[in-house]
């Protein structure tokens, strides 16, 4: 275990205040969220409040292929779009659902959260699929304890999940998060419980099951970053940032 994976209270107090925008930016979205908005509408509003926050987007510029850095601050995944959705023109259509994913950056610390929204109404499926993968959210968290291991919480999203008939990603996985977007360990969203990395209190951890109707496979889009199913059925993201305490796990993107 690495000691610089604990947090100190005075970080876990910027990382609060990190974590308090990424909340009050998916909330502010939700109302903005109907038939007839452009992604890039969303992204606006979303990169205007961040900045009235004297914060910065976390996405914006972030990338292993310098010749393709993430050009936005959200990622607005609609449909059969997994995660990592490019924001643009193209205005939503009632009965879709659109995965937004929003990472904030405050002296120095993240805060990274996501959450799927209906835009009007939905079928019941895709209702289904957005309480479940949500569900899934929440029994991860309850395994985000001191003396559990990563793969505790990886089952139990998977279990949830499976149990309802859809399935878990596997080629992305949630992360520690701090000082860096993306920390150690990672956790995923499978795999068996009591194994993995032992999980210490102070550790910060971003939790986020994606989960596809269909089947699990996806494929990477020629942009560089779209990830969708592969089967074209629809899939959900929903993700918080975690505080390990010598309690109960605290949500800090509540
Ligand atoms: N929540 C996602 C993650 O933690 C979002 C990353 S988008 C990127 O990996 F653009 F920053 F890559
Ligand atoms: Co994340």
């Amino acid at each position: 275990m690495k000691r610089n994976l604990i947090k100190s209270k005075s970080e876990i107090e910027l990382m609060r205040e990190s974590c308090r925008i990424v909340a009050e930016v998916l909330k502010l979205l939700e109302i903005s969220i109907k038939p007839g908005v452009t992604t890039k509408e969303l992204d606006i509003i979303a990169e205007d409040y961040i900045r009235s926050q004297n914060a910065e987007p976390a996405f914006k510029g972030y990338g292993a292929d310098k010749k393709n850095l993430y050009p936005a601050t959200l990622c607005t995944s609609v449909e059969d779009e997994v995660v990592h959705g490019i924001p643009c023109d193209r205005k939503l259509i009632e009965g879709e659902i659109i995965s937004i994913d929003v990472g904030v950056k405050k002296n120095n610390y993240y805060g990274d959260g996501a959450k799927s929204f209906a835009v009007g109404k939905i079928n019941d499926e895709k209702k289904r699929l957005l309480e479940i993968t949500e569900q899934s959210l929440y029994k991860g968290i309850e395994k985000a304890l001191n003396g559990n291991r990563v793969f505790d919480i990886s089952s139990a999203v998977q279990k949830h999940v499976e149990e309802a008939g859809f399935s878990v990603v596997r080629d992305l996985v949630g992360h520690g998060i701090g000082r860096s977007l993306h920390e150690e360990p990672q956790i995923p969203n499978f795999g068996q419980a009591g194994t993995g990395e032992s999980l210490k209190s102070g550790m910060t951890l971003a939790i986020e099951p994606m989960v596809n109707y269909g089947a699990y496979k996806v494929r990477f889009n020629s942009d560089g970053w779209t990830v969708k199913t592969l089967d074209g059925k629809p899939s959900a993201h929903f993700e918080h940032t975690v505080y390990i305490t010598d309690s109960e796990p605290e949500i800090l993107t509540k």
